[in-house]
């Protein structure tokens, strides 16, 4: 039964909006995945005339790798749905002026706007009667760049909403494979037992980006790598490889083992950051044969800056099952290729019943990768078959990519599977507001301890892999980084 609700994007003559939730929802419209009723709002300030927006609309569909082929029939019939509204999101009369060209249904907000915006933005939305039990509020991040201005604005978004009604977009936890980690941690029996500290020696999360801070300078030279991605994508994947099975599958279930998770961080501050953390900036270099500029030279780069482009991170979770077992995180823009993948190194065998090749890594390893060629990969020992005397072994790879194993399947992209949960109600796949106080709380920590020891950004080349120190924080646990294999 699908639900009756329409979905009105504030900002929604957005780079967003154009980008990603407009092809989104064109997608679910061609799979039948919207009530027929269902219209889509754009709510914006007018800039576009209305063939020029649809226009637009359209050559960001076709652009889209979800969306493939667009078909005129479907496209005429997702046009009907479109609603374009100009007006000023802060101004109740306007408010109300959306309320009434709408049907009774229940009405999903979409904030893709600067937060700055979210308080006076609401507050029209209380005034002019928009909001009732059963509206819905997607928030985009970054939700603050602290505990406190977190707080700050999710305290706005409680003055009008109730935590059940608010929706807090990661879109790593919209990616297909990041949802499929619970899939593959729980429903295969024999990686439970082996999930632990007894056999895992440690764990390594890697999002790499090629692309620079591009056109977003100013946002990101406030941000940096760590608010940017650590606070939210990476942890979430923490959370998701770390947690215990939740009570039942359920929201909050789910959620409230991830919250176990990130309270159970050890905390880094100044009395340990420098042995846990390497923060990097990238200088000018070369990707894929192509000359890209440093940090600092960018084209709308404003002046000397020191924020991290890149982090790695040691961290360790202080529970029964983790405890040991380190968490090597890493992620930067303007890294060799764009990749993101978890590594989960097992310990060797402790008996050894034939010699192996000392330069042989005798360990099991589990390589999920997450974007792109998404897909799983085992690595096993295996005697090299042939007469020579004695048995050597080798560690080979098994194997498995979805999009061969699952050809028949599109993946969707993750707007669709979180704008398809908001519209059934489901909050599994959104962040609650004490999952996101409790990883701030740990980034602040970092980022006082960085501040209190005068830790600085060290240069790494564009198209390396980050600064030589990041792989001094494994060496000196006697590990290293995986090389990613393409
Ligand atoms: C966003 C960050 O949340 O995620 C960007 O703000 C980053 O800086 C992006 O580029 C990466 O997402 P994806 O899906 O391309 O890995």
């Amino acid at each position: 039964m699908l639900k009756v609700c329409n979905i009105v994007i504030v900002g929604g003559e957005g780079d967003l909006a154009f980008r990603k939730l407009y092809p989104a929802l064109y997608s679910l419209h061609r799979e039948n995945l919207l009530a027929d009723c269902t219209k889509i709002v754009c709510f914006g300030r007018g800039k576009f005339k209305p063939s020029k927006f649809i226009d637009n609309m359209r050559s960001w569909a076709q652009k889209s790798e979800y969306v493939k082929a667009l078909d005129d029939e479907s496209w005429g019939s997702f046009c009907e749905r479109i609603i374009q509204f100009s007006g000023d999101a802060t101004s109740a009369d306007d408010m109300k002026r959306l309320r009434a060209e709408l049907g009774p249904e229940e009405i999903v907000f979409y904030l893709s706007t600067p937060p700055s915006i979210f308080a006076p933005i609401c507050k029209a939305m209380g005034d002019a009667g928009a909001v009732t039990e059963s509206t819905r509020l997607v928030v985009e991040k970054p939700l603050g760049e602290s505990l406190e201005s977190f707080n700050q604005i999710n305290d706005t978004l409680f003055e009008v909403f109730k935590e059940q009604q608010i929706y807090r977009i990661d879109h790593y936890l919209g990616k297909e494979t990041v949802q499929n980690l619970l899939a593959l941690r729980f429903a295969n029996i024999f990686f439970e037992p082996l999930w632990n500290r007894t056999y895992i020696d440690h764990v390594q999360i890697t999002v790499a980006e090629s692309v620079g801070a591009g056109g977003r300078w100013s946002y990101y030279n406030e941000s940096g790598a760590l608010r940017d991605m650590v606070q939210n994508h990476l942890l979430q994947l923490v959370c998701l490889v770390a947690m215990e099975f939740p009570a039942r599958n359920k929201a909050n279930d789910i959620r409230d083992e991830k919250l176990k998770i990130i309270r159970s961080l050890k905390k880094i501050d100044a009395s340990n950051v420098t042995q846990n953390t390497i923060r990097g900036q990238y200088t000018e270099g070369s990707i894929a044969q192509e000359l890209v500029p440093g940090y600092k030279q960018e084209k709308d780069a404003q002046g000397n800056s020191d924020t991290e482009t890149f982090v790695a991170i040691k961290a360790e979770i202080e529970n029964n099952r983790w405890q040991g077992v380190p968490f090597y995180l890493r992620t930067g823009k303007r890294m060799a290729s764009r990749y993101s993948e978890i590594v989960i190194q097992f310990k060797p065998v402790i008996f050894k019943f034939i010699d192996i090749d000392p330069n042989v890594l005798n360990a099991n390893q589990l390589v999920i990768r997450l974007q792109p060629n998404e897909g799983i990969q085992m690595n096993l020992m295996n005697k090299v078959p042939g007469l020579s005397e004695g048995t050597s072994l080798q560690n080979v790879e098994l194997n498995l990519s979805f999009e061969e194993a699952f050809e028949e399947h599109r993946s969707p992209s993750a707007y669709e599977r979180l704008l398809l949960d908001v519209t059934r109600g489901d909050q599994t796949l959104f962040m609650r507001s004490d999952e996101l106080r409790g990883a701030w709380k740990w980034v602040d920590g970092i980022i006082d301890g960085w501040a209190t020891t005068g830790q600085t950004s060290k240069s790494y080349k564009s198209g390396s892999m980050g600064p030589d120190d990041a792989l001094g924080l494994l060496i000196q646990d006697k590990r290293k980084w995986q090389v990613f294999e393409g």
